[in-house]
């Protein structure tokens, strides 16, 4: 049964309803939809469109419907109804008869679309808020368990500098701080109420929309009737938000994969969140990375599938924005799970430290401290870094460290290189070196793990 058969004489096709209606997505709606559902009718109680008796029966028949839904909110998909606001209205009808229909007094489905998602928006920002805070804990508990540990650090995939285990993880704190931070930004815009702006033109009765706007927890109303039913920023917002901060995750896994690959060995995951091969026995896959690396493209997709459908819209609301649910539920909830996913791969990994501390090791990662040696003794950093260019030549051709170089040999390319040149290779003194704000001296990563730890746990 649908809620607008009078200017129609010919039913709806079954292919045009099953392709038209929206509830076997915006089912999830159900819980906002009632608690809106009720906020509107004490409004209507101000208005004298409702009575204390009528409204009150209203609110227990909706209370009874919530408590329904809240228990499961798949029963809803049972119904005919076309989306979850006329079902909604359906139930009270069948069961409150004529009463039931007052409801829809003064509101359209598309101001209550757009106040439901905002509800849902706001609860689910929520959850997301806790979910990068839990990952960020998992992170700092990890850091500080591998304090010491030495990790060789790249660039363009070669071995640059030597970090420690726990600059690693600190580095991803920052960027789940950067996606909490753009997340509470987004709820902070989005927190705004457009019930009461009617079909688009402004509801018909004289409701105080203010005061509907705080009982619903939205700081306030929404200023302009059009652009509150037109309004989809908050999806794009929060799919934008969802998208970077998969794209962090993203680059965590293939961080992981590779570190967990024969080749590296640097870590191992838990057998609980690893599969095997079904033909070759030895394998023990990282799929959970595997799988995050691989959502974030689906995320992405559906930011740039919600931006192309809503670029042409004229105002106000125009049935393309019913598109807007599923991706956004789906990309939301991806993330979601993506994030508590990472977690428990986290909070479960062995890191070998012998491997990446012979990595670190190795690949020539103190050639810097060799140039900033020289520049100690004098020689314009420009020169030095020419200088130690070609012992490392010198040295790969012996297949020697640097370390192992004599100081002999190193005077064959500068006369200024002395016994005390071994201090400054060794992995300690690199990592030493790096006392600046940021860096992988020891008491910087002291520093940034006590700060992190204040900060979040
Ligand atoms: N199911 C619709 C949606 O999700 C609800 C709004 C319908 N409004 C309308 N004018 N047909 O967008």
């Amino acid at each position: 049964m649908a809620l607008w058969g009078g200017r129609f004489s010919q039913g709806a096709s079954e292919r045009f309803k099953a392709f038209n209606d929206s509830l076997h997505f915006d089912y999830r709606l159900a819980e906002q939809d009632i608690i809106a559902s009720i906020a509107w009718s004490k409004a209507l109680l101000t208005v004298q469109v409702l009575n204390v008796e009528e409204q009150l029966k209203l609110e227990a028949a909706l209370q009874e419907l919530l408590f329904l839904v809240l228990s499961d909110d798949h029963i809803v998909l049972d119904s005919q109804a076309e989306d979850i606001h006329s079902w909604v209205e359906i139930q009270l009808i069948n069961k409150l008869g004529d009463l039931g229909k007052k409801l829809h007094t003064g509101r359209s489905r598309n101001d209550q679309v757009a106040t439901d998602l905002k509800l849902w928006c706001k609860k689910k920002g929520i959850e997301l808020a806790q979910c990068l805070v839990d990952l960020q804990v998992t992170l700092v508990k990890l850091a500080r368990i591998n304090q010491q540990v030495v990790l060789p650090g790249y660039t363009h995939m070669q071995r640059a500098q030597p970090v420690t285990f726990s600059h690693w993880c600190l580095a991803y704190v920052e960027m789940l701080e950067r996606d909490s931070s753009r997340l509470k930004d987004c709820l902070l815009r989005l927190d705004t109420c457009p019930l009461g702006s009617g079909a688009l033109a402004g509801t018909g009765y004289a409701i105080d929309r203010q005061a509907l706007a705080l009982s619903l927890g939205f700081k306030s109303a929404t200023r302009n009737s059009l652009d509150s039913v037109a309004d989809r920023d908050h999806v794009i917002e929060l799919m934008s938000c969802a998208t970077l901060s998969m794209s962090h995750l993203s680059r965590m896994a293939e961080d992981l994969i590779f570190y967990n690959s024969g080749e590296a060995d640097f870590i191992e995951m838990s057998d609980q969140v690893t599969s095997g091969s079904s033909l070759m026995p030895q394998k023990k896959n990282p799929d959970a990375m595997e799988l995050i690396r691989g959502k974030s493209g689906r995320v992405f997709g559906a930011l740039a599938s919600m931006l192309m459908t809503l670029k042409g819209l004229p105002l106000a609301y125009n049935k393309d924005m019913q598109e807007d649910k599923e991706g956004l539920f789906d990309a939301l909830d991806t993330w979601h799970d993506c994030l508590e996913m990472a977690s428990l791969v986290l909070s479960d990994i062995k890191v070998n430290v012998e491997k990446t501390e012979k990595a670190a090791k190795g690949g020539y990662a103190n050639a810097t401290d060799l140039a900033d040696y020289l520049v100690s003794k004098g020689v314009p950093f420009r020169s030095s870094h020419q200088m130690v260019g070609e012992i490392v030549v010198f040295a790969i051709q012996q297949n020697m460290a640097l370390e192992d170089l004599s100081v002999t040999t190193f005077n064959r390319f500068s006369s200024l290189i002395e016994d005390d040149v071994y201090s400054v290779l060794t992995l300690q003194s690199t990592l030493n070196a790096r006392k600046a704000l940021g860096g992988v001296a020891p008491e910087q990563i002291a520093f940034a793990l006590d700060e992190a730890e204040r900060r979040l746990i």
